[in-house]
């Protein structure tokens, strides 16, 4: 029988190729799949997102100078960088992630010093699963291991966060990297976005989440994303001349939105009304999932769906199609796009009992995961 390998393998292989020497440890950071609330972690908003068993692995070791090496196994590529000329480089390559993340805990204060890395993984790139944030939390994990830091989930997300808006140009919201870093196994994170409190729900053994690939690959290094942000902040400014105590949409109800329309363009105001009825759903979905009512559920991932096509303008024909295709199945509760959307994937809430039949039905590329622990070490 042939030997599967694993990204853990592939990593360390991979680091005594690029490198000539055996990795210290491996360090893990799952990608991720949004349940509901999207694009509203930047806005202040609730999302409830869930990591997926695929994620990255970087097999590291500290090294005695103060450089970077960095190998990914995906693109065959090295780099080597003495750190202290880590500078931001727009562009979306896959080393941005990389040096990204060295560079915000260095900012931060941190005593990161020389570090080689490999990564491998099994996230689909750019398909919406969060594979950059799972690269720059596994490498979070991975310098902190190396030079002795203890591990704060919360903490280490926010510097992924500055890494990704600052270093890469790409405005996200927090969401990606505290999922990655901040999951537990079984669960569902349902985060408020402006506290960065945290509360765990239980996904119930009779619901799976079945993601559907549609094999449309977007990059958030494109101006779309950053479009979305700037027109919710369009709409914010609008509020605030009215109502100076408004911060971001979370504070910004429906009647006080149809209030200041007029003072606002129209696709901002279009983006803010997706915004504000989205912000509720992952509170709703969760109280949903921890009374199993399944039917609850799978309606608000459906009107999510229908508020990200029709008013946030993220949808694309083949995540209608595949939404739709999923939803006649009987085994389907409610299905929507997730992550940024502009193509990536869809997830789906199907009945354990009928998972791989569903699967059978939508075909094309599809899987379903268990919810995942966030970043650890392996070993
Ligand atoms: C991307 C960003 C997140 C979030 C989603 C949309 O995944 O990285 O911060 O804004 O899009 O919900």
């Amino acid at each position: 029988m042939a030997q599967v390998t694993t990204p853990a393998d592939r990593a360390r292989e991979g680091f005594a190729g690029a490198f000539g020497y055996a990795s210290l440890g491996v360090a893990w950071a799952p990608g991720r799949v949004n349940l509901i609330g999207e694009h509203t972690d930047y806005n202040d908003g609730f999302v409830l997102p869930m990591a997926i068993e695929r994620g990255v692995s970087v097999a590291f070791a500290p090294r005695t100078d103060v450089r970077l090496r960095a190998h990914a196994l995906a693109f065959g590529e090295t780099r080597d960088l003495a750190i202290a000329e880590l500078a931001p480089q727009r562009g979306g390559h896959w080393f941005g992630y990389v040096a990204g993340m060295v560079w915000a805990l260095r900012r931060a204060g941190l005593s990161i010093g020389g570090l080689d890395v490999a990564i491998a993984g099994d996230v689909p790139i750019g398909a919406g699963l969060a594979s950059s944030a799972a690269v720059e939390i596994a490498v979070a994990r991975a310098a902190c291991a190396a030079t002795s830091i203890a591990w704060n989930a919360r903490a280490m997300a926010r510097l992924g966060q500055q890494a990704e808006n600052e270093f890469v140009g790409v405005s996200c919201g927090i969401m990606d990297q505290l999922a990655s870093a901040a999951c537990e196994e079984g669960h569902a994170l349902l985060v408020d976005c402006r506290s960065l409190e945290t509360r765990l729900v239980p996904i119930p053994s009779k619901a799976s989440l079945v993601v559907m690939d549609t094999g449309v690959r977007r990059s958030l290094v494109g101006s779309e994303y950053n479009d979305r942000r700037a027109a919710c902040e369009r709409a914010v400014q609008a509020v605030r001349a009215m109502t100076p105590d408004v911060h971001a949409l979370r504070d910004v109800d429906a009647a006080l939105l149809e209030r200041a329309r007029g003072a606002m363009d129209e696709v901002a105001y279009r983006r803010a009304l997706h915004v504000v009825h989205e912000i509720r759903r992952p509170l709703e979905m969760a109280d949903a999932l921890n009374a199993g009512d399944l039917s609850e559920a799978g309606r608000l991932m459906d009107a999510s769906h229908a508020s990200l096509r029709d008013l946030y303008d993220v949808s694309s024909p083949a995540l209608d199609a595949i939404v739709e295709i999923a939803r006649a199945h009987p085994a389907c509760f409610g299905a929507r796009l997730t992550g940024a959307g502009f193509g990536g994937c869809a997830v789906a809430l199907v009945a354990s009992s009928g998972v791989e039949e569903f699967r059978q039905h939508v075909g094309g590329s599809t899987f379903s995961s268990r919810p995942a622990a966030g970043a650890h070490l392996l070993e």
